[in-house]
């Protein structure tokens, strides 16, 4: 028996050596995002030129784009190690100190979802961003006093998905701030192109680019979508991820040719069809479709809004124009092309 049905640890196993073995190790290697890795090429080579550790660095932007994968490279091309939480993660002050007093020389700390640190959490990373110190309390009452402890110089590298739900001071303290953005249909290819060759499966251009159509400019979608097409090429062909392999088996999935997923499709499709195309308040789309605000919030609406389905307004959001063209159905405007 398929062991990935018995046993649900096996899938989780799987899906980070996946992740890992994928990932690239060096910013010659990592694809798209030019603009912030130019950026951060100089200032790694400057803070490795002057000895010194790098900046703190907050990276923002919608999930899957590589925020974490980056923080990697950083610490690898600095020569560093790299220590991994996030902000529901670290509790108390106790789990901070407890994760800055092992850090070594240079490190990096990487904090996922930045933005869900306790206020509490947030005071003590003040001192230790910009002194590399850490103020604690001994004791409680009359008697409790605050001992600072010398931190070693590190990196501290935030991820976030709400860069304004950061509070201004914490923001203030990254030396470097810089926005991932969805990435281009040839880049998504290049991507899958790359992974496919380190799975040894074969794959021609059209059927990258076919995967990269509908990946929602996200190569978590696309690698994931990639091994789903070849377990389809294996079993209904001969192997090889072709376009027509790649657009049946994405089809099935019922992933659309724009790369939207059911929820996607069902969000859109409830604002025009029972909203009458909005404007709509997110809370009232959330409860029509039964998903939580923030997933769509961070998972579904940056997409639809930069691909132009969706627009945000005072009143709530809009399905435009395209959005109707794309599902067939016509509006007042009788728009429908
Ligand atoms: N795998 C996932 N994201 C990647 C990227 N940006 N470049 C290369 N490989 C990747």
């Amino acid at each position: 028996m398929d062991e990935r049905i018995v046993s649900g640890e096996n899938v989780d196993q799987e899906e980070v050596f996946f992740e890992t073995s994928i990932r690239p190790q060096l910013l010659s290697e990592y694809i798209g995002q030019e603009k912030v890795k130019h950026n951060l090429q100089i200032f790694i080579e400057a803070a490795k030129m002057r000895e010194e550790s790098l900046d703190h660095v907050l990276l923002y932007g919608p999930p899957g784009l590589g925020k974490t994968t980056l923080a990697m490279v950083i610490a690898n091309e600095m020569g560093t190690n790299i220590r991994t939480t996030s902000g529901p993660a670290i509790e108390r002050p106790g789990d901070l100190a407890t994760i800055l007093t092992a850090l070594e020389p240079g490190d990096v700390l990487f904090i996922d979802e930045i933005h869900r640190l306790s206020k509490a959490i947030e005071e003590i990373l003040y001192p230790a961003m910009e002194d590399y110190c850490l103020d604690i309390v001994i004791g409680a009452g009359p008697t409790a006093r605050s001992v600072r402890l010398d931190l070693p110089p590190f990196t501290l590298i935030g991820a976030t998905t709400r860069a304004g739900q950061l509070s201004a001071p914490l923001r203030d303290r990254f030396g470097v701030v810089d926005h991932l953005e969805f990435y281009q249909e040839r880049e998504l290819q290049e991507i899958v192109t790359r992974t496919a060759g380190i799975l040894t499966t074969e794959i021609d251009e059209l059927g990258a680019l076919e995967i990269a159509r509908r990946s929602r400019g996200t190569p978590r979608i696309a690698n994931r979508l990639l091994k789903r097409v070849r377990d389809f090429a294996q079993v209904k062909g001969n192997g090889l991820v072709s376009q027509e392999i790649a657009e049946e088996a994405l089809t099935l999935l019922r992933v659309d040719p724009r790369g939207l997923d059911t929820i996607d499709q069902k969000l859109v499709k409830t604002i025009i069809q029972s909203f009458r195309g909005g404007p709509v308040g997110l809370d009232t789309i959330a409860a029509s479709i039964g998903e939580e605000r923030e997933t769509i919030e961070d998972m579904h609406e940056p997409y639809l809004l930069q691909i132009g389905f969706l627009q945000r307004t005072p009143r709530g959001r809009l399905a435009t124009d395209i959005a109707y063209n794309h599902f067939g159905i016509l509006n007042e405007k009788g728009v429908h092309k």
